[in-house]
């Protein structure tokens, strides 16, 4: 194996109190540290952290596209794994979460022939699944990139809890702009196809800081299209409906157990 390696590891979303040991230990031990993060006041807590490091936001510029940008960003990363250094690099979140580049810098990395691992970090979802109370072990749990959900038609079960992301840049594939309320409309238009105009929904945003409540905001589906949206907006929106167990699998099981399924599933 040729000598330079990458780690991808995240901070959380707090910044400063969600950062791992692991990727803690990952940051202090690489010959060179690049970052991408989402708010000013975390930049510069992590510039103390790793003086030396290397931000990826200049590859971000207006009118040119996601793609491009995030090709430049994985160029800058794999250009010092080719010069033998064992590169760490830092993204907000969970690296693997809605963060495309981190898993290019990987999957390049592999291919040509470097050692490569990503480590796991506190997600947006994670946060959402804490202050709202939610568990994707009682009726699962979707999640959808807002604009893929909605141009693609993605299946889905109204039964069962929606996590929708990016609610703020449908359809933008530059650089963030500022947030578009006629496109957040498009997808709620959609979404009233398959819930009341009445079925509440929530605009969640984590406190992004180490101290600091979350951002809680509960609409009705039809009066969240008027809801102001930031960057970090997700859309959360829980189960409409109970399904039903299915009677010929209950019966299925209970036969094939030595003790039957208990009524409450
Ligand atoms: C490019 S993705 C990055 C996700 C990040 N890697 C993670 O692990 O959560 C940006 C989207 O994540 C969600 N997000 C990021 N920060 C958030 C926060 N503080 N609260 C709620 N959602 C957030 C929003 O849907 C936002 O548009």
């Amino acid at each position: 194996m040729p000598a330079g390696s990458l780690t991808v590891v995240g901070t959380g979303i707090a910044f400063g109190v969600q950062l791992t040991p692991q990727a803690r230990m990952a940051i202090e031990r690489a010959d060179d540290v690049f970052y991408l993060l989402a708010e000013p006041a975390a930049e510069v807590w992590f510039r103390k952290l790793s003086p030396s490091a290397h931000s990826l936001r200049p590859h971000y510029a207006v009118g040119r596209e996601r793609a491009e940008t995030y090709v430049r960003m994985v160029e800058e990363i794999l250009g010092a794994v080719r010069e033998g250094r064992n590169v760490c690099a830092v993204f907000y979140g969970h690296p693997g979460v809605f963060a495309s580049p981190s898993h290019e810098a990987v999957r390049r990395a592999r291919a040509e022939g470097f050692s490569a691992v990503m480590l796991p970090a506190v997600s947006a979802e994670d946060c959402l699944f804490a202050d709202l109370g939610v568990d994707p072990g009682e009726s699962g749990c979707q999640s959808y990139e807002a604009t893929d959900f909605l141009l693609r038609r993605r299946t889905f079960d109204p039964a069962a809890p929606l996590v929708l992301w990016q609610v703020a840049f449908i359809g933008v594939t530059g650089a963030p702009v500022e947030p578009s309320p006629h496109a957040f409309g498009v997808l709620v238009d959609h979404l009233l196809e398959f819930y009341e105009d009445s079925h509440r929904v929530i605009v969640y945003e984590a406190s992004p800081y180490p101290v600091g409540a979350a951002s809680i905001r509960e609409f009705t589906l039809g009066e969240v299209r008027a809801a102001e949206l930031g960057a970090m907006s997700t859309l959360y929106v829980p189960p409409a409906a109970v399904t039903p167990v299915d009677a010929g699998l209950r019966a299925r099981l209970d036969a094939a157990n030595v003790e039957p399924v208990p009524e409450r599933l």
